[in-house]
Order: structure tokens, then sequence, then C-alpha cells
């Protein structure tokens, strides 16, 4: 036993280690991830979900949803193009720039014949030297950034998920299980909260052939008096009956519509489309609660099935 003590020390030094490089390290590294800049704007993402809707994190929680549903969305990689986004005075100027830039743009003699895409790039670098070859003659050009991969063409978001998204998480439920659809931007392509109500009380009549389980136990069933509730929803099937949400199903249905990962991020980049006419005191926060100056259809096109 004369070595107890080396060996206690040799083991202690092998967990502490571990421990610092697997739980210590992350935690500082992660757990106290300050607010990022959304890219090209002032705002601050994530914000803190509301407090129903951080209870419905709870209730999403203690009913296993996680064992069917991620949220967390891949990503292959990024498609990078130079886009014009103004022809300048002279356009015969701004064309016979191009054509030079692009030579499979051939000769196009107008504008209006130009394709809207002016050249596929290999990244934001690349795009850079191009860009200033159109201002030098008077137009504009921006390379748009377009994330690519099988769970962006499902509509599941805009970008891959990254540490950020889940900052004001915790616990954090990524998933791993896709029974369902991902959930991670639930929020930006399902924003009605009634939806979500009749969709837990029923999947099936929101959408055909679901096999979500119904969550029933999360609704009260009340003979419809005189007065009827007006939290109540309607259902056709269930004539003289009202479905009155808990304050479970409320919280639940509010984590729901708090879901979306619409922000670019210096880690995730992805070009917003930029609203038609933005009006001045337009909402402009980007984070999961605010609204966004474009819609959600304009962001995700959608597959037809999930419309
Ligand atoms: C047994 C697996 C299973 C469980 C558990 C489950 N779901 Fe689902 N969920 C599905 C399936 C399958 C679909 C796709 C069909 C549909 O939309 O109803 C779905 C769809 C959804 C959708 C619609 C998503 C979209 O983009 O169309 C939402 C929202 C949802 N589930 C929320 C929940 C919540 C909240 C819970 C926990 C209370 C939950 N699910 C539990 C299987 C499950």
């Amino acid at each position: 036993m004369k070595s107890a003590a080396t060996i206690f020390l040799a083991a202690f030094l092998a967990l502490s280690a571990s421990w610092a490089a697997f739980v210590l390290a992350p935690q500082l590294q992660l757990g106290r991830e300050p607010q990022a800049k959304a890219t090209g704007t002032d705002n601050l993402y994530p914000v803190a979900r509301p407090g129903l809707a951080k209870q419905g994190a709870e209730v999403y929680r203690s009913l296993g949803c996680v064992y069917c549903h991620s949220q967390q969305v891949g990503q292959e990689g990024v498609k990078c193009e130079v886009i014009l986004t103004e022809a300048g005075t002279n356009a015969s100027v701004t064309l016979a720039a191009l054509a030079k830039l692009n030579t499979e743009l051939g000769q196009p003699q107008t504008l209006a014949a130009l394709p809207k895409v002016l050249m596929p790039v290999a990244d934001v670098p690349t795009a850079v030297p191009i860009i200033k070859a159109i201002a030098a003659v008077g137009a504009k050009a921006e390379a748009r950034v377009t994330p690519v991969g099988a769970d962006i063409s499902r509509g599941w978001g805009l970008r891959r998920s990254v540490a950020q998204d889940y900052a004001y998480d915790s616990p954090v439920q990524p998933g791993t299980r896709r029974f369902g659809p991902d959930l991670a931007n639930v929020g930006l392509t399902k924003p009605d909260v009634n939806w979500h109500l009749r969709h837990l009380y029923a999947p099936a009549t929101e959408i055909k052939g679901s096999t979500m389980p119904p969550y029933r136990f999360l609704f009260e069933k009340h003979k419809r008096g005189a007065k009827p509730s007006p939290d109540a929803l309607q259902f056709a099937d269930e004539p003289g009956f009202e479905i009155v949400p808990t304050d479970d199903a409320r919280a639940l249905a509010a984590y729901l519509v708090s879901l979306r990962a619409d922000a670019p991020l210096v880690e995730a980049p992805f070009t917003a489309p930029t609203p038609a006419a933005p009006s001045t005191n337009a909402p402009v926060a980007t984070n999961r609660v605010a609204s966004l100056p474009y819609t959600a259809s304009e962001l995700l096109k959608l597959p037809e099935s999930s419309k």
C-alpha cells in the first residue's frame, strides 16, 4: 500500500483533467455565451423567451415531445451568388462591365435580358472584387448566401442551428429522433397559437393522416352552456361541447410559436430577403419572438405537403 497516495493522486488528476476538458471548458465557452448581433443589424440575438413560453418549455420536456421531435437543423453547405441590385444610371456601361466580368452572360443588350443571378461564386471573399468592379461603373451588386442541405430543402430552417440558438434554454432539448418534423423553426412556419392548440388536441384535424398522438388531457371538455368560454376551440365533430385549453396547453403553444431561429449570424450566415417597402416604423428585431419585416413563407420555400 506504499503507492496508495500515488494511485489516488493519478486517478484524481486523470478524472479532474477530463472533467475540466469535457465539462468546465465547454461551460466557459458556451455557458455564458453573450447575445450576438444578427449580421447587418444592431439587433441582439437571441432574446429570452416570454414567461409563458418558458413555462411551455417545461411542459414540452415533461410530455417527452423530444422523443419524436428534434430541434436542430443541419446544413451541408452554402450557395453563394452575385446579384445585381441597382443597375446604375448608364445601362450600356453596366452591361458592358457585366459581360466582361462573366463571359458566360454573352452580350445582353438590355437590363431585362440579364439573368437574376449574375454568377455563382465559391464564397463571399471571391464575390468582393466582383462587387467592387460593378460598383466602379455606378451599379450595385451584392453576394447572396443561401444555405443548402436536406433539412433546409424540407423547409425546417433558414440556416443550420448553432449554439447561440439555445443560449436561453435550460435544459437544451435538441433531440435526436425525428418521428415528426424538426421543430427548431415551427414558430416561423406555423405562427398561429390556435393552430397548435387544435393540433395538440386532435393532430389529424390539422394534418391529414397524422400519426402524432393527441394530447387531449391538456384540454377540458365542457357541455356548452349559455355563456361559451372565450378560449374554447371549435371542433365540428364535437357539437354541444366546448374544448377549453388548460394553462399547460396554452404555455406549450406559446413555446412552440417562440421557436424560430431566423437571425443571420457570423457563424451561420444567410441573406435575408429585403422587405419590399421598408417603412420607418417597421419592426426590425430579428429574434425569436418579435415579428419580422418579411413573412415566413417568403423565407422558407415550404414543400407543398406542409402548407
Ligand atoms: C410518437 C411521436 C410523437 C410525439 C411523442 C409527439 N409528436 Fe409531434 N408530430 C409527430 C408526427 C409524426 C408529426 C407529423 C404529422 C403531424 O404534423 O401531425 C408531428 C407533428 C408535430 C407538429 C407540426 C410540425 C410541422 O412543422 O408541421 C408539432 C408542432 C408537433 N408535432 C408538436 C409536438 C409536441 C408539442 C409534442 C409533445 C406534447 C409532440 N409533438 C409529440 C410525432 C410525435
